[in-house]
């Protein structure tokens, strides 16, 4: 047995995510369900990125290719393991073995399906770590343990951990509880899983056994406790909406807190990462996906829908707005109703304010898109770019065939099709001349009505 040794500062992370979660009733795996706009698994990885984790791995087993394909999306960095059999947990760590091989410094253990694990929690952890315990388990005091793993203490010491099944009815009785998030240095961790049998109830290897093994070698574990909240665990979709719930409360409060005004924040739905500056206004029925930023003194009016983009200070976006992934908006910007806009810069004081589709393009300062302008960037295999300068008077109803650019200063008339450049100062217009003919209109409502006379007639 090597010293347990204090921690060296680097850490690394093992999340759990093998099981199939079968009482979600899914063809996804559990840990790929959504919350907060972003898999189950991610938020317990944020939770552990923000100890700026050296390596992070996580251990995959039901529908490991899309568990594999929605981790490295998320992150590149993250490692990959397969766990082909589920034998248990100390089982599914061990498949971490090999790739942290030799990696010095502490291991954190957590679950993927287990969202709410605050980085202050982990951090006191490591605090508990570094004040000499060579194990340390994340407990809470259950209001009804169910059938978790019971906490065995001694004082400050955690002598073991024994599994509901295995429990007899005094272990029953204790409310401290196990999270199943652990902390260890990652060669003891490693050698501890080792000895650790399974010879139990559930004939599975547990991870909590290290507990009474680590005892057994003469190193002392110590549990550290947080809110019963920070531990709930998803099994179902029933719980999965809970927990959507918990999580947006959470992000309204945070909003509250950062300065932002809601009138109606149960109606303002927030991902896991957005982000609202202060005094910035969101109105009621807003729906902010992955990856938005709105920053301070901005406004979003009623039922707008955010994802993937950057609204600057002082803009104004909807009534109605659709920003889509790579909207990027300076300052100022007014983006009206029924407008949507991807993968396109909107530079500081450009209107774009009824009716319009603004994709993959810049729109330069101060420049006003006219009502119902389209860019048409797909050509039903290829997307192109629409470039239009600053000051540019964008008229109704302009369709701009991209790929296309409008140069500073230009206007394009109402209804006009672009479909080559237009250099800076100039006018384009392109649209059939009108033609007037007088009295026409009277005459054919005439023979139209009497023609519809002449058949009742009959
Ligand atoms: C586990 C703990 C229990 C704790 C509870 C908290 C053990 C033996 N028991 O029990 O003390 O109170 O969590 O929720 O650790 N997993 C794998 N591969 C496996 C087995 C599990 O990846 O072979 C993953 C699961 O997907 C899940 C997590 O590990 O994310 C926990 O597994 P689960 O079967 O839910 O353990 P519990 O019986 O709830
Ligand atoms: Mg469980």
């Amino acid at each position: 047995m090597t010293a347990a040794g204090q921690s060296t500062g680097e850490i690394s992370l093992i999340i759990l995510a093998a099981g199939q979660g079968s009482r979600m009733n899914s063809d996804l795996p559990k840990v790929l369900h959504e919350l907060g706009g972003q898999p189950l698994f991610a938020h317990a990885l944020a939770a552990g990125n923000a100890l700026a984790p050296a390596r992070i791995v996580l251990v995959a087993g039901h529908g490991a290719e899309a568990v594999t394909k929605a981790a490295k999306a998320l992150d590149d960095e993250i490692e990959v393991v397969l766990q082909t059999e589920r034998l248990g947990t100390a089982h599914a760590v061990d498949q971490a073995r090999d790739a942290l091989a030799g990696q010095s410094g502490d291991v954190i253990v957590l679950y993927g399906d287990t969202p709410f694990v605050t980085t202050e929690t982990l951090e006191a952890m490591q605090a508990a770590r570094a004040g000499g315990a060579d194990v340390v388990i994340l407990g809470f005091d259950a209001a009804d343990p169910k059938r978790y793993g019971r906490l065995v203490m001694d004082g400050k010491e955690l002598i073991r951990i024994v599994e509901y099944k295995d429990a007899s009815e005094d272990e029953r009785a204790i409310t401290l509880c196990n999270s199943g998030v652990l902390a260890a240095n990652a060669a003891t961790l490693f050698e501890l899983i080792a000895q650790v049998g399974n010879e139990n109830a559930s004939g599975e290897y547990y991870l909590t056994d290290v507990v009474a093994v680590a005892r057994a070698n003469g190193l002392r574990a110590e549990a550290v406790t947080c809110d019963e909240a920070e531990t709930l665990g998803i099994n179902t979709r029933e719980e999965l909406a809970a927990a959507e719930a918990q999580l947006q409360a959470l992000k309204r409060a945070e909003a509250f807190e950062n300065g932002v005004t809601m009138t109606a924040p149960e109606t303002v739905f927030f991902a896991a990462d957005t982000f609202v500056g202060r005094d910035a206004v969101i109105e009621p029925n807003v729906v902010f996906g992955p990856g938005v930023t709105v920053e301070s003194g901005a406004r979003v009016r009623a039922f707008s829908h955010l994802e993937g983009c950057h609204v600057s200070q002082g803009g104004v976006i909807g009534p109605y707005a659709r920003l889509r992934p790579g909207a990027e908006l300076a300052e100022n910007v007014k983006v009206g109703n029924f407008v949507e806009i991807k993968n396109a810069d909107i530079a500081a004081g450009a209107k774009v304010n009824h009716l319009t589709y603004i994709g993959d393009a810049s729109i330069g300062e101060r420049t006003n898109v006219g009502a119902g302008t389209i860019t048409c960037n797909y050509d039903g295999v290829f997307k192109h770019r629409t470039t239009v300068g600053a000051d540019v008077f964008v008229g109704s109803n302009t369709m701009l065939v991209a790929p296309v650019t409008i140069g500073d200063g230009a206007m394009t008339a109402t209804g006009t099709v672009v479909t080559s450049d237009v250099e800076a100062g100039a006018m384009v217009i392109g649209r059939s001349p009108q033609q007037v003919k007088p009295g026409f209109a009277t005459r054919f409502f005439e023979k139209l009505k009497a023609l519809k006379a002449e058949q009742k007639g009959k």
